[in-house]
This record gives C-alpha cells, structure tokens and sequence, in this order.
C-alpha cells in the first residue's frame, strides 16, 4: 500500500483534511494510519520543545534520529499490515526547512548551491526512508493563509510572519521540482483555499486519480 505525503505552509488546514481522507478511505474499505511528522516519540518531543530553538546542525541531525524511528517503528509496520500511510509531513519538510535554514547558515545564495542543499538533504533521508508515492503540497496564498492563523490562534508566533510564509512557499516550490525531477514521487499541488468541503472534494479526486495510475480501485 502506498504512502501519501502531506506537506506545505501552515495554517493550510493539512491536518483536518488528512483526518477526513482516512474516513473517506474507510468508508471506501482501506484502512489508513495517520501519522506526523515531527513525531510526538522522544526525538520529535525534543524537536518541539527545544527553546532557545536548536542550531541549524543539530536541528538536521534532531529530524532523521526522529525520522529514522518513525520509519521503523510506525511507517513499515503499517505498510507491512496493508495500510495506507497518510503522513503529515515527512522529509520533504527537511528539505524544505532545513535545505533553506541550512543555505543561510552556510552562506549559499545562488540557485544552484541552494538546490545542492536541498538535494543532500533528500539523500540523506532517502538512505533510509522510503520514498512517499505521492506528495500532496497544499498552497494557498500567503494573504489567505496569514488571515486563517489569525482566526484560528490566540497569539500569531513570530515564525508565521509574512515573509516567512513566502519563504516557505518558495521552498516548497524548489521541493516540487526537484522531487518530480527523481521520477521516484507523484507531485500534486492542491489549492487549499476556499471551504472544508470544497478542499476535501479537490483532495478525494487527487487520491482517486493518483491511485487509479497505480491500478489500485478505490
Ligand atoms: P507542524 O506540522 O506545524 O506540526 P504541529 O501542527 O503539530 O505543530 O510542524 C511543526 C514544524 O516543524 C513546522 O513548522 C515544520 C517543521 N518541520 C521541519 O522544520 N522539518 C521537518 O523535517 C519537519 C517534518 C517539520
């Protein structure tokens, strides 16, 4: 069974869709495990409760040791069992994040040395860490995702600031490319703007089409 990854700019409502594409899954008889990333094990604890943040090196290092017991103890059992595995970021986030964190720290600002980086990151994780079958980016515009983090949270933290969210959505641009780019990874973008409901729909067929090219009928 496959595994679909879910990536992109918070505050794009990923983790409630995911939640009703495993119910939609049910009803259509395939057991699915959610699952996150960074998990909540004690690498992933560590990761999230780390304040002052951690440095550029050890954040790298802090998401494979956390990655590297997801994948053994939660991803391959579950595929293993015949189930889906809806994961709620994955190493396309590392990537992401710390392919961009990482550029800066090492002073890299032309197009190539930042896709260099970003492409040790996914050797890296790949060594270990097999590949999703399908990467679902959810993107919305910077405006409408700024406006959902303030309707939905008490206090905007000061990592969801404007230029952040393009930075990221920049980011996942490069990660699109250069995943479609190994031929390994289905990318999908979904518009993740517009209602619950709507967004589900755009999802549903996403997954159906996605699955109906691997021959599986859902
Ligand atoms: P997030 O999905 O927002 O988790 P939650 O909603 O439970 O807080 O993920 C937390 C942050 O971790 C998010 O801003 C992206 C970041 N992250 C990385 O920097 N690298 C990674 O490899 C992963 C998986 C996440």
């Amino acid at each position: 069974m496959p595994i679909i990854a879910f990536e992109g700019i918070d505050g794009a409502g990923k983790s409630t869709q995911i939640r009703q594409l495993s119910i939609w899954l049910k009803n259509r008889g395939h057991d699915s495990l959610v699952t996150c990333e960074p998990t909540h094990q004690g690498y992933g604890k560590r990761i999230r409760e780390a304040n002052p943040r951690l440095s550029p090196l050890e954040e790298r290092e802090a998401f494979v040791l956390d990655r590297r017991e997801h994948v053994e103890t939660v991803i391959l059992p579950a595929l293993r069992s015949g189930k889906v595995v809806l994961c709620d970021r994955y190493y396309y986030s590392s990537m992401a994040y710390q392919g961009t964190r990482l550029s800066s720290y090492y002073g890299f600002f032309d197009e190539a040395a930042i896709d260099g980086m970003f492409e040790e990151i996914r050797k890296e994780n790949e060594a270990f860490a097999p590949c999703a079958d399908m990467l679902i980016i959810f993107d919305m515009s910077v405006e409408e995702a700024l406006k959902r983090i303030s309707q939905n949270r008490v206090c905007v933290d000061s990592f969801e600031t404007r230029e952040n969210l393009m930075q990221v959505r920049a980011s996942f641009s490069r990660v699109e490319r250069l995943i479609r780019a190994t031929g390994k990874t289905e990318v999908v973008t979904v518009d993740a703007s517009g209602d619950e409901a709507t967004v589900s729909a755009r999802l549903q067929s996403i997954v159906l089409d996605g699955f109906g090219r691997r021959g599986v009928v859902l």
